[in-house]
């Protein structure tokens, strides 16, 4: 029986087959947050020389990178990226996810924006049928914080500040417990609309291109 960790690590080494695809002197690629794409960073170290470097969706994913001296680029100097490599906190078959468990989710949703495709990386526990019982994150400016609370109950929600917490933005994190999601594209725009949010964890009107899902029979690939 493979561990959950040895299951990430199996959806990261798969990932790296994308990267042998495209692997070229001008090419970037798009990295992701949270401990599956660690290992996929690990696993990327051994294209240092043959890439022309990443962009990385958070401080701690950039840390990581340098110090495998891999070259981090400013999103703002890459124009297009062919993959975006990245995990997530639940994915349903349609590939729509959730996503910011680890509180990245704007930079991930922005960087992947530029990305041709997202491969998303997990073990399988991180399929199911509805999403919505992993809390949903959503980052949120600091003064906003009680109207978009507000507006969250609203729509169903209870949401709860995460303690402690500061986003590589500046910015706080409500994860909303207990939200009915049914539509998820419909829901991610209202969310979106509320005044000072700044983005939410849903990511369904881009998801994921193709899923590599780690199972204890093998790698499962969904697109
Ligand atoms: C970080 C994320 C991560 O991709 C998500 O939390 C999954 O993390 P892990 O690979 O550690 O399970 O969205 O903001």
């Amino acid at each position: 029986m493979l561990s959950q960790q040895q299951l990430k690590q199996q959806a990261a080494d798969a990932a790296l087959a994308f990267v042998e695809e495209v692997a070229a002197p001008d090419v970037v690629i798009g990295v992701g947050t949270g401990s599956t794409a660690d290992l996929f960073i690990d696993g990327l170290a051994a294209y240092r020389g043959r890439i022309r470097g990443t962009v990385a969706s958070s401080e701690r994913s950039a840390a990581r990178l340098a110090g495998h001296g891999l070259a981090v680029f400013d999103l703002n100097d890459v124009a297009s990226m062919p993959i975006y490599v990245d995990g997530a906190d639940e994915i349903d078959d349609h590939l729509h996810m959730i996503k910011g468990g680890g509180g990245a989710l704007t930079r991930e949703k922005i960087v992947a924006s530029v990305a041709e495709r997202f491969i998303c990386i997990a073990d399988e526990s991180k399929l199911v049928e509805n999403l919505g019982a992993f809390p949903l994150p959503v980052e949120v400016i600091t003064m906003a914080r009680e109207a978009v609370a507000r507006a969250l109950r609203l729509l169903g929600g209870q949401p709860r500040l995460r303690a402690g917490f500061t986003t590589d933005n500046g910015n706080v994190i409500l994860d909303v417990h207990g939200i009915r999601i049914a539509e998820p594209k419909g829901l991610e725009k209202v969310i979106n609309d509320i005044p000072g949010v700044v983005t939410c964890g849903l990511f369904a009107l881009r998801g994921a291109d193709v899923a590599l899902l780690a199972t204890q029979n093998g790698v499962r690939r969904l697109d």
